[in-house]
């Protein structure tokens, strides 16, 4: 009797120490940033991914990760971006609309010790963007030791929404990632044995959330794995953003695929849940072979993939993120809204012209995933520029994947729209605008976006795919778009003044980089009536316009380098 009862003793200690072993992590929700100006210090530290275990990472203004910058579309925003990580590297702006020089590519890196200053309008969406190192051949490793952020960009469209939207109370944003660690728990990369999901960089990572509608702002940004998302009990939840922002109308699904790069926002429907939890997890057994995350990463089984396999997560289902479900908030959000914006896709008869991109192996055959990929039989090249892109021109891209594995593609500046997929509209949740792709094997997909507002001869936007081990072994290339193709420079169109705010109550100022001279100023109405007209003399890189009327007006600024024209909005 009293061994039976130590028995059951021990199988108690033995149940218990089981479930503190798999002991859950409160997730990290990251710090916020915020205004005009913003400093990001990128540095070197050391993370307890493992509790009473130092793992040397990377990160902005901390160990890991970095602060999630809250926008708001038409503001100004200057960034100073310190290298403190004793490696040259470079931060770019996912998603975003922004000018080549302030894109934070290859070209625009940042040595050790010193400083970059982009300085932009923010012209995007309501969204989940985010930012990373792009620094080439060294993308993988900076993002992997822990670089990356969140941008969340608001606008009054969205703000019109019931929507949750208080930050780390029911409006989230989870960065899924994986990581491969020696036996010492220090980052390996490249690797292709990334066997440790975490979600903001935390394992096993739970987060109390209240029993009402809450919004995940969902991004897939591990260096290769896809993941095909859902929740336990295969409880249905709303997607209402792809890359680019909000859809038309949410969309009730029960699995939603994410390959790198990709984001989504979900809303899910908590309101009778308190007490109870639910996983976000990653049916990666649905996943087709030739993906990378399926029991296979080619598409044929005999296809081998370096340290691959064996690994817990290929092809099986695993969670990511416990939600345990509490009491509900103030002001809850409780219902979901049953449609969201317009969307305005561009006709494919508006296209200009159509760029055929393929992705083939550097080696066909069966080692072929061993190797580095193509796009257009060529490697990437710092100093080729693969395609001069006129401004405005609305182009249809047709990406055709020769290779046996998925390749997400990605390009800067802009969001686009899927035409199809081997001549095939896309799904719903495809239909909003984006800017990362997952093309399969043997696959066909067809986008169409249109390349506005910036151009720059000089420095180059980049397009490639986003398995960052593929990018930095050379899967890229890169454009530039160019006002001088047809037009006289000295009296064209530019666009690199800012003129804020936009709408405005009856005040703008007009902001030059400093290199530009604003030199007159002329106001009209719609109905093309003269209102105010004025000339500046030297250095007028700055200028005030006060008692503007209300209604929709034009300004039109003439500098020494070209005109700008823009429409004001005065309330
Ligand atoms: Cu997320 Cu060119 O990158
Ligand atoms: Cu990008
Ligand atoms: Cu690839």
């Amino acid at each position: 009797m009293i061994k039976l009862f130590k028995i059951t003793q021990i199988a108690l200690f033995l149940f218990a120490f089981s479930f503190m072993s798999k002991a859950q992590n409160p997730l990290l929700i990251p710090d916020t940033l915020s205004g005009n100006n913003i400093t990001m210090n990128l540095q070197n530290g050391t993370y307890q991914f493992y509790s009473g275990v130092n793992t040397s990472t990377m990160g902005v203004n901390g160990a890991i990760l970095g602060p999630t910058l809250l926008l708001t579309k038409g503001q100004q925003i200057n960034i100073t971006v310190n290298n403190n990580i004793a490696d040259t590297t470079t931060i770019h702006w996912h998603g975003m609309h922004v000018s080549a020089a302030n894109d934070g590519g290859p070209h625009t890196f940042i040595v050790p010790g010193g400083s970059w200053h982009p300085a932009f309008k923010v012209r995007d969406k309501a969204g989940t963007y985010w930012y990373h190192p792009h620094l080439h051949r060294k993308t993988n490793e900076h993002v992997s030791k822990g670089i990356a952020g969140f941008v969340l960009v608001r606008d009054s469209e969205e703000a019109t929404l019931n929507l949750p939207r208080k930050y780390g109370v029911d409006d989230f944003p989870v960065v899924i990632q994986t990581k491969t660690f020696t036996s010492n728990k220090q980052i390996v990369v490249p690797s292709n044995s990334d066997s440790i999901i975490m979600a903001n960089a935390t394992i096993d990572a739970y987060l109390n959330i209240p029993a009402q509608v809450i919004r995940l702002r969902l991004l897939n940004g591990s260096s290769q794995r896809v993941f095909r998302l859902g929740l336990s009990g295969n409880t249905s939840f709303s997607m209402i953003a792809s890359d680019g922002g909000l859809l038309a109308a949410p969309i009730s699904l029960t699995r939603l695929q994410l390959a790198p790069g990709e984001r989504a926002e979900i809303l899910i429907d908590l309101n009778n849940m308190q007490g109870q939890s639910i996983y976000l997890k990653s049916f990666a057994s649905e996943l087709a072979n030739g993906i990378y995350g399926a029991t296979y990463p080619g598409t044929m089984t005999s296809m081998v993939l370096n340290g691959y396999n064996p690994n817990p997560l290929n092809g099986s289902d695993f969670n990511i993120l416990k939600l345990v479900v509490q009491a509900q908030n103030s002001n809850p959000v409780t219902s979901i809204p049953s449609s969201l914006v317009t969307l305005n896709p561009i006709p494919p008869a508006n296209s200009n012209i159509t760029r055929n991109v393929t992705f083939s192996p550097a080696q066909m055959g069966i080692n072929q995933l061993n190797g580095h990929f193509l796009i257009n039989g060529t490697s990437f090249d710092m100093n080729v520029i693969n395609y001069t892109i006129p401004l405005n021109n609305v182009e249809i891209w047709s990406l055709k994947n020769n290779s046996a594995i998925a390749h997400p593609f990605h390009i800067h500046d802009v969001q686009f729209y899927i035409l199809d997929r081997n001549g095939v509209a896309p799904p719903p949740e495809e239909q909003g605008r984006k800017d990362v792709v997952l093309v399969k094997s043997q696959e066909t997909v067809r986008f169409i976006t249109v390349f506005e507002d910036f151009a720059d001869d000089s420095i180059p936007y980049m397009y490639h795919c986003h398995m960052l081990t593929h990018e930095d072994q050379g899967m890229m290339g890169q454009f530039a778009v160019s006002s001088t193709v047809g037009i006289n420079t000295a009296s064209g169109q530019i666009n690199i003044l800012n003129v804020y705010p936009n709408p405005s109550t009856g005040s703008v100022d007009i902001k030059s980089d400093g290199n530009v001279e604003i030199q007159h100023v002329d106001i009209y109405t719609t109905d093309g009536r003269l209102i105010r007209s004025k000339g500046y003399k030297n250095n007028a890189i700055l200028q005030h316009i006060d008692n503007l009327p209300k209604g929709v007006l034009f300004i039109r600024i003439t500098t020494n380098i070209g005109i700008q024209t823009e429409k004001l909005v005065v309330y």
